[in-house]
């Protein structure tokens, strides 16, 4: 038996590396300096046939994987749509771990289901949305768009005489599912879960932009009486741009359907009275998906399905057993409104950023992060060759370089210049493709970035457009 002091020196051990790192980030490189291969190589090796001593382990994984790290909470990361893993975050996920708290119910951790009951109310009301919404604390956005899909398929059905959750699909009345044509890939995965199929699927017209044309949707749903799931979405991951809800809201619900709006990222811009203009209507939407670690900074892990009834959301997700007692009936049941039983007691984590920025760090930080997209697309717009596709409405933009006239080179150059950019490790982005074309897309969702990393980001690209340029 080894002694208990080994045990608790690795989490102090633990404790100064992590600190070592979040301060060093910022000046370390932005791409891993060892491939997937080295570190694979380092790690791998026969089943270890005895132990080792705890400290030991922490060092050798330190050791191990520190150079394939990726700099995704450094202040000038702008790839996918990645939140800042906020330090008073992840402190409030260290303790949770320690803690070794089980979220399934009230009686395994009253402490976790109490936490995470407030921190639901709270994002409700950062968000402006209805009180009698549920809230699942879950993984993340794909997760949180299944829970609301799954409570959606399960209403709609039940409206018409049949129970999904008892008697499944087979035989089951016909459900359609209308969505954009940019949806998230995620909204996919969700339907493939729940037996509606990733191809059985109405493809709603959307504009150059990607929301959603609510002629080309009212016309869908007059198509045919059966009921219809829509969903829209708050924030496109290119553009960031969002639905006309206090249009297509109201026509969903004339048509007795169900909408679920997948607002990973995008949904946080309720927080903002200086952008929430740009979501009205959702709040009548029947039930949302939102992450946590993207633009509330929470460390990964941290998803929230809102579903606005709250029996359909309990009869898609609770489960019940005889040892899962029930002896506190009136008070939110964590594990009543999420797919798993034994789960992280993620309410910690968000009640610690929600609790640390408050509603107008939340705000500033929505706001901030949409001003430095704006100044980063207008400075990438200024520099010869290149093509800013769309001037940030939110935080998500795309560039093009070098493509007058000739879309194929400008895929090339597009793709070398972000290439580039990832070498010179000044700053971080990646690319996509939009109607068919490669771009380079940008998201600001971190609270590290500033006005002056948008400067040097603007002079990075610049110079990598410059170098492809001049053939280096
Ligand atoms: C619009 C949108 N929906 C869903 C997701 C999936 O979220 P998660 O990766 O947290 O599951 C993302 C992630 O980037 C997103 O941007």
């Amino acid at each position: 038996m080894r002694s208990d002091e080994q045990e608790y020196a690795a989490l102090a051990l633990a404790a100064q590396l992590a600190e070592q790192y979040r301060r060093e980030v910022a000046a370390a490189p932005r791409h891993p300096t060892a491939s997937y291969a080295e570190i694979h190589a380092r790690f791998d090796g026969p089943v270890p046939a005895h132990g080792k001593d705890a400290v030991a382990v922490i060092e050798e994984l330190d050791a191990g994987a520190r150079d394939g790290l990726r700099g995704i909470v450094a202040p000038r990361f702008y790839a996918w749509v990645n939140g800042h893993s906020h330090v008073a975050g992840v402190a409030a996920d260290w303790l949770t771990s320690a803690w070794g708290q089980n979220c399934a119910g009230i009686p395994m951790s009253p402490a976790g289901a109490a936490v995470e009951a407030v921190a639901a109310r709270w994002l409700l009301e950062l968000l402006d949305l209805p009180p009698e919404n549920s809230v699942g604390l879950v993984s993340g956005a794909t997760i949180a768009n299944f829970v609301g899909l799954a409570a959606a398929r399960g209403e709609l059905l039940r409206r018409q005489g049949w129970d999904v959750e008892a008697d499944g699909l087979y035989g089951a009345p016909p459900l359609r599912v209308l969505l954009g044509a940019d949806a998230h890939n995620t909204v996919y995965s969700g339907l493939r879960y729940l037996g509606l199929g990733e191809k059985r699927v109405t493809t709603i017209a959307t504009d150059s932009l990607g929301r959603m044309q609510p002629g080309d949707l009212e016309r869908a749903l007059r198509a045919s009486s059966d009921p219809a799931i829509v969903i829209g979405q708050a924030g496109q991951i290119n553009t960031g741009v969002s639905d006309p809800f206090a249009e297509i809201v109201p026509m969903v619900h004339a048509a007795q359907g169900w909408i679920h709006v997948d607002g990973a990222f995008g949904l946080w811009a309720r927080a903002s009275d200086k952008h929430r203009h740009l979501l009205d209507g959702v709040e009548q939407a029947d039930s949302m998906a939102i992450d946590g670690h993207k633009w509330l900074q929470t460390p990964y892990d941290s998803g929230f399905a809102i579903v606005r009834n709250e029996e359909a959301h309990r009869r898609a997700m609770d489960m019940q057993a005889s040892y899962l007692t029930r002896d506190n009936a009136n008070h939110r049941h964590p594990g009543a409104y999420v797919p798993e039983l034994s789960r992280r007691a993620r309410g910690f984590a968000a009640w610690a950023m929600m609790r640390r920025l408050g509603r107008s760090g939340i705000a500033q930080m929505v706001d901030e992060d949409v001003r430095i997209a704006g100044i980063l697309a207008a400075g990438m717009a200024a520099i010869p060759g290149v093509t800013v596709l769309n001037q940030p409405e939110l935080n998500q933009f795309m560039v093009r370089f070098g493509a007058q006239g000739d879309e194929a080179k400008g895929d090339r150059n597009t793709l070398a210049t972000v290439e580039q950019i990832q070498r010179d490790a000044q700053a971080y982005m990646g690319s996509a493709q939009w109607r068919g074309l490669w771009v380079m897309r940008v998201s600001v969702c971190s609270i590290a970035t500033t006005e002056q990393d948008a400067a040097i980001t603007i002079d990075a690209v610049r110079s990598a457009w410059e170098a492809v340029q001049a053939g280096r």
